[in-house]
This record gives structure tokens, C-alpha cells and sequence, in this order.
């Protein structure tokens, strides 16, 4: 489920989804008002806000290779790295032509 807010829209939209669109591709079916350029994640005209609406966030692990690869590159700290578990909160901005819809409910403000 995906609820839409802009502020040009007169109320909330929420819409059941599909999984494997991505959400570009959701505002089109609605028709929702849009910025898209390129359509292929290059000019960052379809930036979105991600709010996740679960009450609590899911938790995840993360392999051996991306630990390495994170920590190599400091975006993982050592104390981190030892964790196990991690929740799994989205960023904040997306990518309309990126992000890919998922049975994960999620509100777009835009
Ligand atoms: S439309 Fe250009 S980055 Fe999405």
C-alpha cells in the first residue's frame, strides 16, 4: 500500500500495489502530478520523500562482502560491523524512477 500526499492534491491518495513497479511508474497509473526528466536516475528531478508507515522497523543482516566493502569505504564503523542485526529503515529521499514498489506500505510526500 502507497499513500500519496502533495500538497496540490486535495486529500491523501492510497493505492494497493503491485510489486516490481517502480513508483514513477505508480504516478503515472494515477496519474500524480511529477518532475521526471530523464526517468533513468540521472538528473534527480523525481526526488521523493520515503516515510515508512510499519510501526516497527524490520530487521535485517547483511553479508560478509557488503561488511568489507561498507567498512572499507567508512560507511560502516568497526563497532558496527559486529552487529548482526540491523533495522532496516529506507533513506529519507528516493528516486521516483529508482525506488521499486514492495509489498512494504510506504508514504510519498512530494
Ligand atoms: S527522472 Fe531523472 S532521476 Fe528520476
Amino acid at each position: 500500500m502507497v499513500t500519496f500526499l502533495t500538497p496540490p492534491m486535495q486529500d491523501k491518495l492510497v493505492v494497493e500495489t503491485s510489486p516490481g513497479f517502480s513508483l514513477l511508474e505508480l504516478m503515472d497509473r494515477y496519474d500524480l502530478p511529477k518532475r521526471c526528466v530523464c526517468g533513468e536516475g540521472k538528473c534527480g528531478a523525481c526526488a521523493v520523500k520515503i516515510v515508512p508507515m510499519r510501526r516497527k522497523p524490520k530487521w535485517i543482516s547483511i553479508g560478509r562482502l557488503e561488511r568489507i566493502q561498507f567498512i572499507r569505504d567508512g560507511k560502516l564503523s568497526k563497532a558496527e560491523s559486529e552487529q548482526l542485526m540491523f533495522k532496516d529503515i529506507p533513506p529519507r529521499w528516493r528516486l521516483a524512477c529508482q525506488y521499486i514498489v514492495s509489498d512494504e506500505p510506504i508514504m510519498v510526500v512530494f
